[in-house]
């Protein structure tokens, strides 16, 4: 079985091809989105909410995150594997650098940080020192408070503006993905058009170059509510393994994200 690597996932950008994604916390879904042929798996920080219960992904640490990679890595086979820093674990290039290897040892392939340019050193130094970084651009659920609430990102212009240069700068400094979440669709376009690297979007319309869900959103299982952009797959399927197969499936041949799971 050929592994999915970066490289691979820029391939796939190049010769139009959805890229799929799920976030895991564990050995055995990885195991089963790894066999349905998920492109990608995210530890994502949401496992402070889906798993931990908790209102926002602030109190989740490094070493949650590195726990359910450590667990994720172990049955996943295929896909490429990329591993949350968690709030606050990337406030100065020290504790970046050190964090990110706990990961990295962890079994991540990959770590993604929230935010703009201001991450453009920390970046390249992590590259430097053999790290691959994926983005987060748009809504960023670490700046919830800055935010005021969990809203959509970038509609008027001059936003969108700044999140397209944001993104730029992002690439420029040496991101290798860049997860876009939560803005408008003629925006989620429009990034994923100027930028070589894949855009793997989530509530950011069906014109990026790959989509990703929190499992638990897509099984339609989380404690708390269900984002508008997520679809409930197991409702549809009545099984897990053929609810992951449809996911997979609709991405692929853009039937998901529909209007209705998007933002305009
Ligand atoms: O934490 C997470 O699951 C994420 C994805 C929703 C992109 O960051
Ligand atoms: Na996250």
């Amino acid at each position: 079985m050929k592994k999915v690597t970066v490289s691979g996932l820029l391939k796939k950008k190049q010769a139009g091809e959805k890229i799929t994604s799920l976030t895991a916390y564990d050995a055995s879904f990885a195991k089963m989105f790894d066999e349905q042929g998920i492109d990608a798996l995210l530890i994502g920080d949401s496992l402070g909410m889906v798993l931990q219960g908790e209102d926002d992904t602030l109190p989740v640490t490094i070493q949650d995150i590195a726990y359910h990679t450590k667990s994720v890595r172990k049955g996943t086979q295929r896909a490429f594997v990329i591993a949350d820093m968690p709030f606050m674990s990337y406030a100065t290039a020290e504790q970046t650098y050190q964090n990110a290897a706990v990961l990295m040892a962890a079994g991540a392939s990959m770590v993604k940080m929230e935010g703009g340019s201001w991450l453009c050193d920390t970046i390249s130094g992590l590259n430097l020192r053999g790290v691959p970084v994926c983005g987060h651009l748009g809504l960023t659920p670490q700046s919830v408070h800055v935010f005021g609430g969990f809203k959509v990102q970038g509609r008027d212009s001059e936003q969108a503006q700044k999140l397209l240069e944001e993104a730029k700068a992002l690439e420029k400094a040496g991101i290798q993905l860049l997860v876009l979440e939560c803005v408008p669709s003629a925006l989620g376009k429009m990034i994923s058009e100027a930028l070589s690297i894949p855009v793997i979007g989530i509530g950011a319309g069906k014109d990026t170059d790959g989509q990703i869900l929190v499992m638990h959103d897509m099984f339609g299982i989380s404690a708390n509510y269900m984002p508008k952009f997520s679809k409930n797959y197991l409702v549809e399927t009545g099984d897990m393994r053929k609810a992951v197969a449809q996911y997979i499936d609709e991405v692929k041949c853009g039937e998901f994200p529909s209007p209705q799971h998007s933002f305009d």
